[in-house]
């Protein structure tokens, strides 16, 4: 049933058009690929080389596993792109709307913080990766995976047959774990060896946000592996559905913004803590990994210790947001001026909120829309253009 895996792919192509230096200020992150992996779709040729080494914001083991995975790296800059699009619209009506100030990076200054946007953009980018890579392993662009191998499920039933190419979610979450955390596991945010990282201990701030990020890079993927379910294709004489073929398939992107989104708002606030021993799971314990007995492992808490602490699944942050009202250019935020917002709505899309009481000013624009659309057997569709006058409110 399962389709092989095809020969190593060499669609990683037209770097000389990608790698055009349009971004000079360096990207922090492997973020970047999002802007510099091509399309898959793009037409084959050479290798990866060129990208992997010159990609701005790869750590050295992302560097590595780029080159020992090129036909992955246009999956890792889909997935990346995937998440953007995603917290994007996630994000569309509120002040931080996850668009980077100036194009320099992907996410911007704001993901480099310790916010609870910070751990957003982190658990959807996880998410973006393990979603692209697993969708790839199926469609037989990878030379390493292939169909899904996941078990049938014991609740299907029995005359139901499990052999259609499901998603490979598995391998999914297992490349973006390797691929995405490595960089904060070179921080020394994965516990065990490594200790020092770049600078500071393992009570510094930047230990605490290795695993502050740690933890959101695997809610993430955790997000799309829990989320991907069986899908069915009936056949049988002329659509009877007496035989079913069953496979494993992903959930939309979409839910998985959805999903990740409850978890932002309902995300906890952590503080590195100092302890001995090494029990105690608790919240950082899938990322602070389990380093040797009896040494003091510091780890991160619920800052209000009434709160059940967070699990794997859930989103976790070390510092409180700034407000996003206005810009500042360091931390890269745009600030709120200009922004549409709606002036009866009481959520964060409302003037009120949106324009941080600034106010806002009022104009009519004039929109162009396809209207009284008709079906016309057999196929198409005729619309015509309608113009209407709209209320706009921007704030000040
Ligand atoms: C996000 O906000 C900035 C300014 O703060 C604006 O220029 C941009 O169009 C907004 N993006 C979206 C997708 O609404
Ligand atoms: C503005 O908000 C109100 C109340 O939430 C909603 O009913 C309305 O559709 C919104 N208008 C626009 C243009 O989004």
């Amino acid at each position: 049933m399962s389709r092989p895996p095809s020969g190593p792919h060499l669609r990683l192509a037209c770097w000389g058009l990608v790698l055009v230096q349009l971004w000079t200020v360096g990207a922090t992150s492997w973020w970047s690929l999002a802007l510099r992996a091509p399309d898959r779709s793009e037409s084959p040729m050479i290798g990866a080389q060129p990208l992997c080494a010159s990609a701005p914001g790869l750590s050295p083991g992302q560097r590595k596993l780029c080159h020992l995975y090129q036909d992955h790296v246009a999956h890792i800059g889909e997935g990346a792109r995937l998440a953007l699009r995603e917290c994007q619209h996630q994000f569309r009506s509120r002040r931080w709307n996850c668009t980077a100030l100036g194009a320099d990076s992907v996410f911007g200054p704001v993901a480099q913080s310790g916010s609870r946007e910070a751990a957003f953009a982190f658990a959807v980018s996880s998410a973006g990766v393990a979603h692209a890579v697993s969708r790839a392993c199926r469609e037989g662009d990878l030379a390493t995976c292939g169909c899904s191998r996941a078990a049938r499920p014991a609740a299907l039933p029995r005359d139901w047959l499990w052999g259609g190419c499901g998603d490979n979610a598995e391998y999914g979450y297992r490349f973006a774990r390797e691929f995405v955390d490595a960089r904060e596991r070179e921080r020394g945010g994965g516990g065990g060896g490594a200790g020092g990282g770049g600078g500071g201990g393992r009570s510094s701030p930047e230990y605490a946000r290795a695993v502050m990020n740690l933890h959101n890079n695997e809610a993430g993927r955790r997000a799309v592996y829990s989320l991907a379910d069986v899908a069915c294709k009936c056949h049988g004489v002329s659509g009877s559905c007496s035989l079913k073929t069953c496979w494993l398939q992903l959930a939309d992107f979409r839910r998985v913004g959805d999903r990740l989104k409850e978890k932002y708002d309902g995300g906890a606030a952590m503080r590195l803590v100092s302890r001995k021993g090494s029990g105690g799971a608790g919240a950082a314990g899938g990322a602070g990994g389990g380093g040797g007995g009896g040494r003091s492992s510091p780890q991160l808490e619920p800052v209000n210790g009434r709160f059940t602490p967070p699990t794997q699944d859930d989103l976790v942050y070390l510092d409180a947001s700034p407000d996003y009202c206005t810009y500042d250019e360091t931390r890269g935020i745009a600030g709120t001026v200009a922004r549409q917002c709606n002036r009866t709505s009481e959520g964060t899309d409302g003037c009120e909120l949106m324009c941080c009481g600034r106010g806002y000013d009022h104009y009519k624009a004039t929109v162009v829309e396809r209207c009284h659309c008709k079906f016309h057997w057999c196929c198409y569709v005729k619309c015509r253009m309608c113009t209407e006058i709209v209320d706009r409110f921007v704030c000040k």
